[in-house]
């Protein structure tokens, strides 16, 4: 038989979050809060974001990262530290561990992005390209850790890191004291249990309320059951807060002290990009932009309740991905449409399709001819259009006035 003793959660208090602040200050920047008036008028209260996409490296992962390998032991820095990261907290771990004069490997999946494997390199680890999933990375960077001595830096389930990441819920109630809700996105569950640990010791009146997408929501399961347990596959395109297991140190600071979990879908946080780089001119990463997409989902829950903060956690992303965001949450916006359909095979056919649409006002941004499919008739092509529209109305438009014209639209 299994006899498991029950392993006491390492505690993270207040004090910890303030030493962390000490250590960071002149290391970490004291990120801007900025107001969003479209968020603003769209809720009824005030919504300011806290920019950690304008943090060194990129996102707030460099203050848990650099308290960490800063509280480490002599030996244990000679030693030098390993991490396995896609993005985030490989750049942080690279940068903490070059300011601190401590050599850093960093265990990177094979498919992570060029951008983000040059930044890790150029703030100084040794980077080593292993495994397809994350999960194999990790296995990679313990079995280093394990054979050379090297101290795994986890990116969430350490209490120090988990104090590092604190230190944004001390600058939020510094720069914005009338906040009354603060929403964050949760991946592991660090950011928000650090956030929840300061603000609640100082301001318990104040709301804190993580984020999840869909795809990748352990939280939720989680909580109703009482201990972590984890969600196969997670999917979504928010690849910072694509984790499968909740924390365990995070989840119970989560659990005592967060006023609840939401879940936002991906054509939330698409659309939530698209506002942050329109509207605020904000480059935010999908993770980062998870606060804001759960205020587009539901603004009448934060109405009448306060000034509400939404951190926008990191900002990078890769260029070839930020593009099919783009496209993406413009889709759900409903500027942009894509349709296949079949017109008779005859001279002027096109230009006819084409008139329709000018009759509507939808510009055309690409269009492409089909003719060899087996499953066209004979006398049938396939027409594939992009459109640039102006909302889901004047897409329903659009719909409605090929219908009328007598177009069989097949997607
Ligand atoms: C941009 C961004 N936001 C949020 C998170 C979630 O942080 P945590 O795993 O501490 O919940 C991450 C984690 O990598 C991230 O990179």
């Amino acid at each position: 038989m299994n006899y498991r003793v029950p392993v006491p959660v390492p505690q993270v208090i207040l004090d910890d979050v303030r030493g962390a602040q000490k250590m960071l200050s002149g290391v970490a920047r004291v990120t801007p809060m900025e107001n969003s008036r479209h968020l603003t008028a769209l809720t009824g209260s005030p919504v300011h974001f806290k920019c950690e996409n304008l943090q060194r490296t990129g996102s707030f992962k460099l203050r848990g990262a650099y308290v960490r390998i800063a509280g480490l032991r002599p030996e244990q820095r000679a030693a030098g530290v390993v991490a396995a990261s896609a993005g985030n907290h490989a750049q942080g771990v690279a940068l903490a561990s070059s300011l601190l004069g401590v050599r850093s490997t960093v265990f990177m999946p094979v498919g992570a992005p060029l951008p983000k494997v040059a930044a890790t390199q150029e703030y100084g680890a040794e980077v080593r390209m292993h495994g397809q999933v994350v999960d194999e990375t990790l296995a990679a960077a313990q079995e280093y850790a394990d054979r050379t001595g090297a101290v795994f830096i986890h990116p969430f389930d350490h209490r120090d890191v988990i104090a590092g990441q604190g230190t944004v819920g001390l600058e939020i109630l510094e720069q914005c004291p009338e906040v009354r809700t603060i929403l964050v996105g949760v991946g592991g569950g660090g950011l928000a249990a650090g956030i929840a640990v300061a603000v609640k010791a100082l301001r318990p009146d104040v709301k804190v309320i993580g984020v999840q997408a869909e795809g990748a929501a352990a939280y939720p399961p989680s909580l109703r059951v009482g201990h972590p347990v984890s969600v196969d596959n997670p999917v979504t395109m928010a690849d910072g807060i694509k984790v499968g297991r909740p924390g365990d140190i995070p989840f119970h600071i989560i659990g005592d002290l967060l006023d609840g979990v939401r879940t936002v879908s991906e054509d939330a946080l698409s659309s939530a990009l698209l506002l942050c780089l329109e509207r605020a001119k904000l480059l935010v990463e999908p993770a980062g932009c998870s606060p804001v997409a759960a205020l587009l989902s539901r603004p009448e829950l934060y109405g009448g309740g306060g000034p509400v903060v939404a951190v926008l956690s990191g900002g990078n992303i890769d260029p070839l991905l930020l593009q099919r965001i783009l496209r993406h949450g413009m889709a759900a916006a409903g500027r942009y449409l894509s349709l296949r359909l079949r017109v008779t095979d005859r001279p002027g056919a096109l230009a006819g399709l084409l008139a329709v649409l000018s009759g509507v006002d939808a510009n055309v941004l690409d269009v492409s001819h089909v003719r060899t499919d087996p499953r066209l008739g004979l006398t049938e092509v396939e027409v594939e259009l992009h459109l640039e529209t102006k909302g889901q109305e004047h897409c329903a438009e659009v719909a409605r006035s090929l219908h009328a014209a007598g177009y069989k639209v097949m997607s």
